[in-house]
């Protein structure tokens, strides 16, 4: 059957030609998946793994991370960008412990109910960390990939249709391998913009080989800029600061992002960014002056309700 000759040319391409991720080297225990998952939801994979074996000597275990300052954590997540993945991981190592010993649910539903997991990454923890061969993991590359081969990306189904055809899809007892080879085809070679069909090792049974639909326009939804940078970055910037100089004055954050006497305009989108950080509990502002927020002065968190941010 045509599905069988796709998986068996997929797995044998991807046994010969995977990336040599750090985490393909070794097995990993599901609290470090979790931490490389969360890294990997926005992340490219090498900044990841450049990040990734500091993290994880700091923070070996869940029980050192649960411990740690969330100053610590931010610290720690330097180079990674979007701090607030890092506040969402660490109170999930909290509640682990608080609710699970230490341990991590192998059960999508109660999984949800994590701060920092959506459904790309309890899909990951299962598949990658418990092994699972019932759960489909669902990416933009792993979608794409799905769509193409199965003709359906210029009609794609509802998201319930589409994890049923991907569970359908996963060959029996190899579901972590067909992953990541889905993953692996999807980011070198059938790329969403310039896919190299002609190198593709399942392209003689694509139905879309050769006349891929264009991809969708870029979302019209633009973020807030300041001065040419998006907010994310300005955000990244700030937190960043903090990190390294923690306490910082708001006056001097001021002349530190923009430079010695800093505009009336610059100094109300610091504050803006101040405010927004604060909102998500990355920074605390006390008296002009900025500092990371202080673990033992967290209030003890209670489960978050499903859909937290990813
Ligand atoms: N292997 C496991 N998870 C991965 C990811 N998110 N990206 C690339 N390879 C992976």
């Amino acid at each position: 059957m045509e599905r069988e000759r796709i998986h068996r040319r997929l797995l044998q391409w991807y046994r010969h030609r995977r990336r040599p991720l750090l985490w393909r080297q070794r097995s990993w225990t599901p609290y470090e998946v979790l931490v490389r998952e969360v890294m990997l939801q926005q992340t490219q994979s090498s900044r990841v793994e450049q990040a990734l074996p500091a993290f994880l000597q700091r923070f070996p275990t869940l029980q050192a991370l649960a411990a740690a300052p969330l100053a610590d954590v931010l610290q720690q997540w330097a180079g990674l960008g979007y701090y607030a993945r890092a506040r969402a991981l660490w109170r999930c190592a909290r509640l682990l412990l608080e609710r699970y010993g230490a341990t991590i649910p192998e059960d999508e539903r109660l999984l949800r109910r994590l701060p920092g997991i959506g459904p790309y990454t309890s899909a990951a923890l299962l598949v990658f960390a418990f092994g699972r061969q019932d759960v489909p993991l669902i990416d933009t590359n792993i979608r794409r990939v799905l769509l193409r081969v199965t003709g359906l990306a210029a009609t794609p189904p509802a998201p319930a249709q589409l994890r049923e055809l991907a569970r359908a899809w996963i060959p029996t007892g190899a579901s972590a391998e067909w992953h990541e080879a889905l993953m692996d085809l999807g980011a070198t070679i059938c790329t969403a913009r310039h896919p190299r069909c002609s190198e593709c090792p399942i392209g003689q049974w694509c139905r879309s080989a050769h006349r891929v639909p264009p991809p969708p326009p870029r979302s019209a939804r633009r973020e807030p800029e300041f001065a040419g940078l998006p907010r994310r970055l300005w955000r990244g910037r700030l937190l960043r600061l903090l990190v390294e100089r923690n306490p910082l004055p708001l006056k001097h954050a001021a002349e530190l992002l923009f430079g010695p006497a800093p505009s009336v305009e610059q100094r109300r989108w610091l504050l803006e960014l101040v405010a927004a950080l604060e909102r998500d509990g990355l920074l605390d502002r006390r008296n002009g002056i900025l500092c990371l927020p202080n673990a033992p002065q967290a209030p003890r968190e209670s489960i978050p309700s499903a859909g937290e941010p990813r």
